[in-house]
């Protein structure tokens, strides 16, 4: 097995491995890609505090996530399409988080169903909904949760309909692939990515497909978005969901304090401070730069999460540091997943706990759940001066 150091070699063995179409799917902000670059790069400019001469020993990451013990505040976010990046990718990106500790959170437009991550995994995972105008189907879709022992519905609230991606309209982005002649040319060179595709069945949005009605071309994400997604949802919508569902409910894609209030008003147990890895609104701010706005106006009453941009223990360092209860890494794991399979997200997990706990201890701190503005030198100009 190559030698893994940092996500970085393992993004490099997934580019080799997995076919463009979905690299690129996954490597994508929307349009000019401003907002998705700009997730990492604010990272950069917050800086540690380095302390020294403090006893390191009996160190420990462990938090909690809505309530569940976590081996360290980083949750596997929902990715679409993440059995296409690996066959069975779900399944394996679960035990995955199963095995180290962490929650493993399934797309509604995952490969892998609801039914066949939870036949494969004993750990509850959280599951990520997106609102459609099919109400029955929805309604469905919550239950089937509730029957796989979801502890949590992560409610995406910056998506109803796609951002524009330009290389998967070019790509033709579909799943299964269509082989046209440019991706059996690019296949030839996937072949093992190829012979494990064709060891499953599990190759199309399966938690769709034979359960919703009227979508003309059931391989693209596209199409499911236009038909399928619902524009109408609301905040009215929402409070409806949380009547629903009794268990945790996290509202994802919040980016402004307004918003943040509004999911404290509808009683969701948690907020994800995102903007969906750079993929829905370009032009928006980094999921970081917000955060401190959003930690002034309900930090004290609700859980914030964040994800965007967050590829290292570094980062994950410096959200908590800036006040979040809780992280998730998209696609730093599917890199791992890409690279190989269920060994590299638990290598991408390795990496991240190690960066983020040897990081603490030279910030001079023992426990994940000390850390604090005191641990980092932020810019004075970091949130911007916006009118
Ligand atoms: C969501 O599924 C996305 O493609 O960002």
């Amino acid at each position: 097995m190559p030698v893994i150091t940092e996500i970085e070699d393992l993004k490099r063995i997934y580019k080799r491995r997995v076919p463009k179409m979905f690299y690129d799917y996954a490597e994508s902000g929307s349009w000019t890609e401003q907002t998705f670059r700009e997730n990492s790069s604010d990272f950069d400019r917050i800086r540690l505090r380095q302390r020294v001469a403090v006893d390191m020993e009996g160190r420990s990451t462990s938090s909690q996530m809505v309530g569940r013990d976590v081996k360290m505040p980083v949750a596997l976010a929902p990715v679409g399409l993440t059995g296409m990046q690996h066959a069975d990718g779900e399944i394996l990106a679960a035990k995955a988080a199963e095995k180290f500790g962490v929650p493993f959170t399934l797309s509604t437009m995952s490969i892998c169903s609801i039914e066949d991550v939870a036949e494969n995994t004993s750990a509850p995972f959280w599951f990520q909904l997106y609102v459609m105008r099919d109400e029955e189907f929805i309604a469905n879709l919550i239950n089937r949760a509730h029957q796989a022992n979801c502890d949590a519905l992560v409610l995406t609230l910056d998506l109803q309909i796609l951002g524009q991606r330009h290389k998967d309209i070019k790509n033709g982005l579909s799943a299964p692939p269509k082989l046209t002649p440019y991706v059996i040319a690019d296949l030839a060179t996937k072949w093992r990515w190829g012979i494990q595709m064709l060891q499953t069945h599990r190759r199309t949005f399966r938690n769709i497909v034979g359960h919703a009605k009227d979508v003309d071309d059931v391989s693209s994400l596209h199409s499911w978005t236009a038909q399928q997604f619902d524009p109408r949802l609301n905040w009215d919508t929402v409070k409806n969901y949380r009547k629903q569902w009794d268990r945790k409910l996290i509202l994802k894609g919040i980016l402004d304090a307004d918003d943040a209030k509004k999911a404290l008003d509808v009683g969701a147990d948690a907020i994800v401070v995102s903007n969906h890895g750079g993929r829905q609104l370009d032009g928006a701010l980094s999921s970081i730069q917000v955060l401190p706005q959003i930690m002034d106006a309900v930090g004290d009453k609700i859980e914030v999460h964040l994800d965007s941009g967050i590829r290292s223990g570094q980062d994950v360092l410096k959200a908590l540091a800036m006040g979040a209860a809780g992280t998730y890494i998209g696609r730093a794991f599917v890199y791992g997943l890409g690279a190989m399979g269920q060994k590299g997200v638990e290598e991408a997990l390795r990496v991240i706990h190690s960066e983020l706990d040897t990081t603490m201890a030279l910030c001079g701190e023992k426990d994940v759940k000390n850390l604090g503005r005191h641990n980092l030198l932020v810019p004075k100009d970091f949130e911007g001066d916006w009118a």
